[in-house]
């Protein structure tokens, strides 16, 4: 049997996609001090999906200057075992990759890659994937991901018919690995929070839900349920 949902187990992974690029360290030093267990950096080719974002030199950047920090890389890449040791070596404490991104062969070195650079892995799939996209590797994650929006932007409004997804995935984590964390990323506010955390999920990403507010700490703690 899971363990009861409570507070300290639910974490909080800021998105810095909607940070102010000019300020990220002090954007990343302000969620930090207000509590953020995670910092969510997502990472777009302009392939999988249509934005490019940030890469490789800017992990290495935010790693330097926040040496304890946990890093929850979201790599939207075509392709991501080219990448692993790259990112993994830059300083990222998490990887999670496409489900769609590659074979089932490639995904599973993908994974195991990552795990060898001693890096936590993590898989996700976007909202027209199946739960059961993910079966083959669920026993060996320590973070499953449901897209609650198409990848690619911040901003975008809450999928809120991805509910008995996240539902699935964590009866199905339960079974096999109930140690597994369950993401939940897009649209993510204090509105949907209760939403997704009833629905099974511990790991919250909020972006614009975050950034650019002048309570960051006080949207935090609502997104807890507090
Ligand atoms: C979307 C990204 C998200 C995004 C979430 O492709 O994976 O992490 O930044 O942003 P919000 O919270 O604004 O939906
Ligand atoms: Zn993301």
């Amino acid at each position: 049997m899971r363990k009861v949902m409570n507070m300290t187990s639910i974490k909080l992974s800021p998105s810095i996609l909607s940070a102010d690029f000019t300020r990220l360290g002090e954007e990343i030093g302000a969620v930090l001090s207000a509590g953020a267990e995670y910092i969510h950096v997502d990472v777009m080719d302009g392939l999988f999906v249509p934005n490019i974002s940030i890469g490789v030199p800017v992990v290495k950047s935010i790693r330097k200057a926040f040496p304890d920090a946990f890093l929850d890389v979201h790599l939207m890449i075509e392709r991501p075992v080219r990448y692993v040791d790259a990112f993994c070596k830059a300083g990222a404490s998490h990887l999670t990759f496409h489900v769609e991104a590659d074979t089932p062969e490639n995904i599973t070195a993908a994974l195991a890659r990552t795990r060898e650079n001693g890096v936590r892995t993590g898989l996700s799939v976007k909202p027209k994937t199946p739960a059961s996209a993910l079966e083959p590797w669920l026993g060996q994650l320590d973070m499953a991901l449901v897209m609650t929006v198409e990848p690619g932007f911040g901003g975008q409004k809450f999928m809120a018919d991805m509910m008995p997804k996240v539902t699935e995935l964590r009866k199905m984590l339960d079974a096999v690995n109930p140690d597994c964390d369950l993401e939940v990323d897009g649209g993510v506010d204090p509105h949907t929070a209760p939403v997704v955390l009833s629905a099974g999920a511990n790991v919250l990403v909020a972006g614009s839900a975050i950034f650019g507010h002048e309570d960051m700490a006080g949207i935090m703690a609502q997104l807890r349920g507090r």
